[in-house]
């Protein structure tokens, strides 16, 4: 069976929710799939005054783990259009991995949430690509065969490079993800199983 980690890191829940319908779409396709949050690195006093949502039900990854895994996708929110710190902490710890080519030819895909319409999407998922191509990992986006991403008639997360939502409503409000969203992350999920599946029947010799 296809196993696929949904790895997230989330401060307010909304890429919390998306993960959860990530793994949705990965279940859809048939994957084992498991649900994991990177550690937080901010202290408990920071985040409580911030208004951090703490209460979620994501057991922490390890780093060790991630080899055991067909597929990883992450999603993070944005950090002045990069991905969040706790995000970047985690993966900089994966030094042994990348010396031992362990997540070589494993497929890697990533969602993302920002706060405004043109927060920086785009860039954030692209800051993560980055560090999945050094890894040797086979980068996968949302295609064009997920037609909510063209939508005109509402206001919508979600691109070529991944899924995605929008944290705030434009007065300061909270904005949840959206059904079109959601939708674009079960898209994704059951996209990235099915390539890690098609990928792993094949299977790269070690020269690869
Ligand atoms: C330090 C910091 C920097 C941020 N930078 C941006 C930004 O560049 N663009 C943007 O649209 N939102 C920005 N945001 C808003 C977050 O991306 C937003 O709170 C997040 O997407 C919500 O996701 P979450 O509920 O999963 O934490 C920033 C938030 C913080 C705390």
């Amino acid at each position: 069976m296809t196993k696929v980690l949904v790895l997230y890191y989330s401060s307010y829940g909304h890429i919390e929710t998306m993960a959860e319908e990530m793994a949705r779409g990965a279940r859809e396709a048939e994957a084992e799939v498991a649900i994991k949050r990177v550690p937080e690195i901010v202290p408990d006093h920071v985040a409580q005054r911030a208004g951090y949502k703490v209460d979620q039900r994501a057991d922490t990854a390890a780093v060790a783990e991630l080899p055991d895994y067909d597929a990883i996708i992450l999603g993070t929110p944005t950090r002045f259009g990069n991905m969040a710190a706790q995000m970047k902490n985690f993966l900089d710890q994966c030094g042994g991995l990348w010396f031992e080519n362990k997540l070589v030819g494993k497929v890697g895909s990533v969602f993302t949430s920002t706060g405004s319409q043109h927060g920086g999407q785009e860039s954030t998922i692209l800051s993560v690509h980055s560090v999945l191509l050094h890894l040797g990992m086979v980068v996968v986006g949302l295609p064009y065969t997920f037609k909510g991403q063209m939508r005109m008639d509402e206001v919508t997360g979600c691109s070529p490079y991944g899924a995605s939502t929008l944290a705030d409503d434009g007065s300061g409000g909270d904005r949840r993800p959206s059904a079109n969203e959601l939708a674009g992350a079960r898209f994704q999920g059951r996209h990235v199983a099915e390539i890690a599946r098609a990928l792993a029947a094949g299977r790269l010799t070690e020269a690869a």
